[in-house]
């Protein structure tokens, strides 16, 4: 099989780079490992900044997410037993976020792609990457019982962080930084209206809460919990008692609990490579980075990824220049590491460590009460919520 780009992974980064390549007449081929079904059956994150609603637009399943998305113009940050709600919109003169799940989204680029009969091949085993410092790349895998060899112009490695695109750049081109938190997030997915009808991050001194939803009948609620915790641990009953407990009395007294519908814990860490290109393969998404979830970041640094390399993809096929392919390392890695700083920043402000000196606590309580006794502070917060330029 022959093709331009050569795309391993079939989540939001590989589908959507696939669709965009397709619009701008580049032919790709992804390469999934899961079932479409397995895929379509994760449960993420979806807080869209302004330039991935712009991207998924651009890829033609923006309608969707304009009807059924939910435009959020503040969030709430839950301390001292109150909301207090940051005008997002106000204080970006109008940016806003969409909150929009991850797996409906991810279900509109599987549409779209086998609407525009894109070449997804699911259920992928064994993918195997070669020649990458040629300009005469291949991929080799088994496809229903097949063994078959992709040859291509380039490789996307958007397989996320265990795949095996970035296992195949040499140690002596890539460096990895990696940051771990003692904690992770228990989330439940209830059939119940949202309690709040904006995102609420509480800090409280039993640790994190989280308010979210899907949509006006499908809420998304998380405690932070101890490492090492397991699913089982925690009852809906559980759950509901310890979340009450850490956000503020508005909130617990008119909540509305129903059993869960999906439960799971989800560690948090964050991963940087500082290099997401070696020849003529390229990273994007998980695969080159990952953020701990609180400043809802994951999907959104994808979508930059996704743009960034596509624009070089176009840069080379239409106009024959590398420039921009040579570039998207460093271009991409300069709003990821901005990302993760204010990913790691939220995240320090509103967790409880379990290694805080009661001092750091103090320092914690200070943060939180000078942004939001300040504007400028507030500002800052607001323009990394609804996302850097890109
Ligand atoms: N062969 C083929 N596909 C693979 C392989 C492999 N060896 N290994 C992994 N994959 C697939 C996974 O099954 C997954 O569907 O690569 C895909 C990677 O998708 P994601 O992990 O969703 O990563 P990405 O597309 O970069 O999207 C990032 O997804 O994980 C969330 O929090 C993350 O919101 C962020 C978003
Ligand atoms: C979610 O709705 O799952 C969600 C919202 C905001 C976050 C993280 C997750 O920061």
């Amino acid at each position: 099989m022959k093709t331009d780009v050569a795309i391993i992974g079939g989540g939001p980064a590989g589908m959507l780079l696939s669709q965009i390549l397709d619009l701008n007449g580049i032919s790709s081929i992804v390469l999934e490992r899961q079932t479409k079904e397995y895929v379509l059956g994760r449960i993420r994150a979806g807080v869209l900044e302004q330039g991935t609603v712009e991207m998924m637009s651009k890829a033609g399943i923006g309608d969707r997410i304009e009807k059924e998305g939910f435009i959020h113009e503040s969030i709430g940050i839950g301390f001292d037993d109150a909301v207090h709600s940051i005008d997002v919109v106000g204080l970006t003169n109008g940016s806003v976020v969409t909150v929009y799940g991850q797996t409906e989204l991810t279900k509109d680029l599987y549409q779209i792609r086998e609407e525009t009969k894109g070449v997804v091949l699911t259920g992928v085993e064994d993918v195997q990457l070669y020649q990458l410092t040629t300009d005469e790349p291949y991929v080799t895998c088994r496809h229903a019982g097949e063994n078959l060899r992709i040859d291509c112009d380039f490789i996307a490695g958007c397989d996320g962080f265990h795949g095996p695109s970035r296992q195949a750049i040499p140690v002596s081109h890539l460096n990895e930084y990696h940051l771990s938190y003692p904690y992770g997030w228990l989330g439940v997915l209830s059939e119940t209206p949202p309690v709040c009808d904006e995102v609420v991050y509480s800090n409280h001194e039993r640790g994190f809460a989280l308010c979210s939803m899907r949509n006006k009948e499908l809420s998304r609620y998380y405690i932070q919990v101890p490492s090492g915790d397991r699913v089982s641990d925690w009852s809906d009953d559980d759950f509901w008692k310890e979340f009450k407990q850490r956000v503020p009395n508005v909130i617990a007294s008119t909540i509305v609990t129903g059993p869960s519908i999906e439960k799971s814990i989800a560690p948090l860490r964050a991963f940087v490579a500082d290099n997401l290109n070696y020849g003529r393969l390229f990273l994007a998404g998980d695969a080159g980075h990952i953020v701990p979830p609180t400043g809802a970041k994951g999907l959104n640094l994808a979508v930059s990824d996704v743009y960034y390399l596509s624009e070089a993809f176009k840069s080379f096929y239409k106009q024959g220049s590398e420039k921009d392919l040579s570039n998207y390392s460093s271009t991409a890695l300069r709003r990821i590491w901005k990302t993760v700083r204010f990913s790691l920043m939220c995240t320090k402000m509103l967790h409880l460590s379990p290694q805080s000196t009661p001092f750091e606590k103090e320092v914690q309580k200070a943060e939180i009460r000078y942004l939001l006794s300040s504007k400028a502070a507030m500002t800052t917060l607001a323009e990394n919520y609804v996302g850097l330029p890109y």
